[in-house]
């Protein structure tokens, strides 16, 4: 010890932190399991906490502990179970329990970590199989949008080899693909100096999908031009409506040009895996590379996105290098020489332990009850006349408006009826623009929500909506 001065000890015992800590989670577990009446509003004393500066003094553990836990519960969670709006994750249980032991032993995976870094390779390759992609390498992100730049970057590279090094210069580069693309990529095709102006959002299929046709004149129209075609990212699930793009037939059109593929299926892929959905995948195994969200559909916490690539080697050339700082004693092959970040927390540990507690089975039968959810959801809204959905969902996306009789300006209805419903608390729900039409759009991502969640979605839509149909 060290004077008497103020330290980084706790006030109280380790073990009595941790099992208040504890309490306080094992709370929110119990109150996940079903959903709440309502959403709390801030209450006085988190209102006070907000207004407080810097601490210059610590508070009790304890007190602080439970400070924390009121700001959680009063927060919108995305792991209850009627909680539709986005794409939501469920904060997979064992998951939490693994982010506290990764958090605690801090290991960077930056450089090479001995057992850490060969159990993300393994993990790695898990994930890869569950969805039925043959990986030749990869990686663990913070999610979609570092995984689609990672996966662009070291498309750039094998179209321009040298452009990490030279800049992009004079030269013209483009990137394809449907105009309902997550704007993750748009960001990519901007960072990566190929400019947004750059990107061919092409038109869609009637089922939303990018159509190949579009996609192979428009290559051909800038290989004439003389612009480098860098990559061909196809959506594995959209965001706005989860429409899969016709993988195979994309595929076609870039090995004919020796276009990079890129799937982003960072919402959408983990449906691979259930049998059922396979065929609208087909052609997966020919991408050179895909993104899949663990913090999405396989319902661990943030953040957890994997890169996939099909040849290790396309990441190396993209990223590698050497700094003083580095060493490269032997042949190991730090992260950092395959990815965009230095420090990086054991995220796979998550996915490790949660496919190791439950199996992937568990998983398969969770991705097909979120799937029937949203079948069950549009025969549902097909039951009501003042309901209409956009289209049968593709995958667990099923956008839909309130039509009450009377009512003049739809898209004002439902976006008053949106916030309505965040107002009301009972679902959380978030609005989209489709075509330029407001629609409600419920995703279902969580391993807690119920058919009776479902239910109650459709009741308190119609519920509230008559009430603001009745005012207008
Ligand atoms: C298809 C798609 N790609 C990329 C992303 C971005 O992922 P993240 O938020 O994990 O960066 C999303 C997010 O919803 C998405 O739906």
């Amino acid at each position: 010890m060290t004077g008497d001065g103020p330290s980084l000890r706790l006030d109280v015992s380790r073990e009595e932190a941790l099992r208040h800590a504890a309490r306080i989670i094992v709370q929110a577990w119990r109150s996940f399991d079903r959903f709440r009446p309502e959403e709390p509003p801030l209450d006085e004393r988190v209102l006070a906490l907000l207004r407080s500066g810097l601490p210059e003094e610590g508070v009790p553990t304890h007190e602080a502990l439970e400070d924390a836990g009121r700001v959680l519960d009063e927060s919108i969670a995305q792991p209850r179970p009627r909680y539709f709006a986005f794409i939501g994750s469920s904060g997979l249980e064992i998951g939490a329990i693994a982010d506290a032991l990764a958090a605690t032993y801090d290991i960077n995976l930056a450089v090479d970590a001995r057992a850490a870094t060969v159990i993300e390779q393994q993990a790695v390759r898990w994930v890869a199989g569950f969805v039925g992609y043959p990986a030749g390498g990869g990686a663990f992100t913070s999610g979609g949008t570092i995984s689609n730049m990672t996966a662009l970057s070291a498309a750039r590279e094998r179209a321009m080899p040298g452009s990490r090094h030279g800049g992009m210069a004079e030269r013209r580069a483009a990137v394809y693909c449907s105009r309902e693309v997550h704007y993750s990529i748009t960001r990519a095709v901007e960072l990566l100096g190929i400019g947004s102006a750059n990107l061919r959002a092409l038109p869609i299929d009637e089922r939303r999908r990018l159509r190949p046709d579009a996609l192979a004149e428009a290559i051909d129209r800038d290989l004439a031009d003389g612009v480098t075609p860098v990559a061909v990212v196809a959506s594995a699930g959209t965001t706005l409506t989860g429409a899969i793009d016709p993988i195979g037939e994309i595929a076609e059109v870039c090995e004919a040009r020796g276009v990079w593929l890129h799937v982003d299926g960072a919402y959408g892929l983990p449906a691979a895996a259930v049998p059922s959905m396979r065929p609208a995948f087909a052609g997966l195994e020919r991408a050179d590379s895909v993104s899949v969200d663990a913090h999405k559909w396989l319902y661990l916490p943030k953040a957890c996105g994997v890169v996939l690539v099909k040849r290790q080697e396309d990441l190396v050339a993209a990223f590698a290098h050497r700094e003083g700082y580095l060493p490269h004693q032997q042949h190991e092959l730090h992260a950092v020489d395959i990815t965009l970040e230095y420090s990086r927390p054991f995220r796979a540990l998550k996915a490790w332990l949660a496919f190791r507690v439950h199996g992937a089975p568990a998983f398969r039968a969770a991705i097909e009850r979120n799937l029937a959810e949203a079948r069950l959801l549009y025969e549902e809204i097909g039951r009501y006349e003042d309901l209409e959905a956009l289209a049968p969902p593709q995958l667990s996306i099923v956008p839909f408006r309130h039509v009450p009789p009377g009512v003049r300006d739809v898209d004002a209805h439902n976006a008053a009826l949106a916030e309505a419903l965040q107002a009301d608390g009972r679902v959380y729900l978030a609005s989209a623009l489709i075509d330029g039409q407001v629609y409600l759009r419920p995703c279902f991502v969580n391993f807690r929500t119920t058919e009776e969640d479902v239910l109650a979605l459709i009741g308190i839509v119609r519920e509230l909506g008559a009430r603001l149909a009745a005012r207008a």
